[in-house]
């Protein structure tokens, strides 16, 4: 029998997120766990079928909620049946638009929580089975507005601090296990509720190549911040 390659991706209902799980489903010999926070409502996400030798499951997991979090462990366990966990996928994620003189502060304090405190979370909860797996990855979806070296300006000021927060959560992931593939992903900008109808991707083709960054990965490149959509080139942090 193949090997099977396993899958933890967070918010899997729609974006990004769904389209990742839709590609990875297609494809034999994946165990995708598909995360989102209302199961019920992801229509979309109901409606996939994974093809033969493929398996897709839906696991509930609000990442605002610490208890969320940390119970969605024993349902993943579960559904892995004694299998490690190779690829954590911190996916979810939240973009008001706002500047750095004037924004919502309770909105900035979920944002945290969304884009860096619980990326932080699930990468210590999930350790012990992403150290049972083969390819002991984690992905933390970030973007070139948290990139300083890169200073695209625009006005998504505290989205950019939460990004710039969870590329340090990389690098220290990274250094803190060296036994693990950390990094940083740009999806590039993409055609999403967040990416806006305007944006340059469309969702397959952010998919296929941060798929292509991320199959890639060898030890070497852990604790690095990557560019999708520029062909896997490593950003300045
Ligand atoms: N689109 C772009 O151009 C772009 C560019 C750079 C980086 N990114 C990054 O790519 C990732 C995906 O973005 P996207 O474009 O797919 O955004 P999206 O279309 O707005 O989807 C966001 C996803 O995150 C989930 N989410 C938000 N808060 C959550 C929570 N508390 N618990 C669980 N799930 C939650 C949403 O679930 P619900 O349906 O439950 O709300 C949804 O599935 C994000 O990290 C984003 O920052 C996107």
């Amino acid at each position: 029998m193949a090997a099977v390659t396993t899958w933890l991706i967070t918010g899997a209902s729609r974006g990004l997120g769904l389209e990742l799980v839709r590609q990875l489903s297609s494809t034999p010999n994946n165990v995708v766990i598909a995360a989102c926070r209302n199961p019920a409502s992801a229509s979309e996400l109901q409606a996939l079928n994974p093809v033969e030798n493929a398996e897709l499951y839906t696991v509930q997991l609000d990442v605002l909620s610490e208890t969320s979090i940390r119970a969605s462990v024993a349902e993943v366990e579960k559904v892995l049946k004694g299998r490690g966990l190779d690829y954590l996928y911190n996916n979810a994620g939240v973009c008001p638009r706002d500047e750095v003189f004037s924004f919502d502060y309770s909105e900035f304090l979920a944002l945290l929580q969304t884009n860096v405190a619980a990326p932080a979370l699930l990468g210590q909860v999930y350790a012990p089975l992403l150290e049972k797996g083969t390819k002991k990855t984690i992905v933390n979806v970030s973007s070139t507005l948290g990139s300083i070296g890169t200073d695209l300006g625009e006005t998504t000021a505290t989205y950019s601090v939460s990004k710039t927060a969870l590329n340090m959560l990389t690098y220290k992931q990274a250094k803190a296990r060296p036994d693990f593939i950390v990094i940083s992903v740009c999806p590039g900008w993409v055609k999403t509720d967040m990416g806006g109808a305007q944006a340059a991707l469309e969702p397959s083709q952010s998919i296929e190549a941060q798929l292509k960054v991320v199959l890639g990965l060898k030890q070497e490149h852990s604790g690095k911040y990557y560019s999708a959509s520029q062909n896997g080139k490593e950003l300045p942090w």
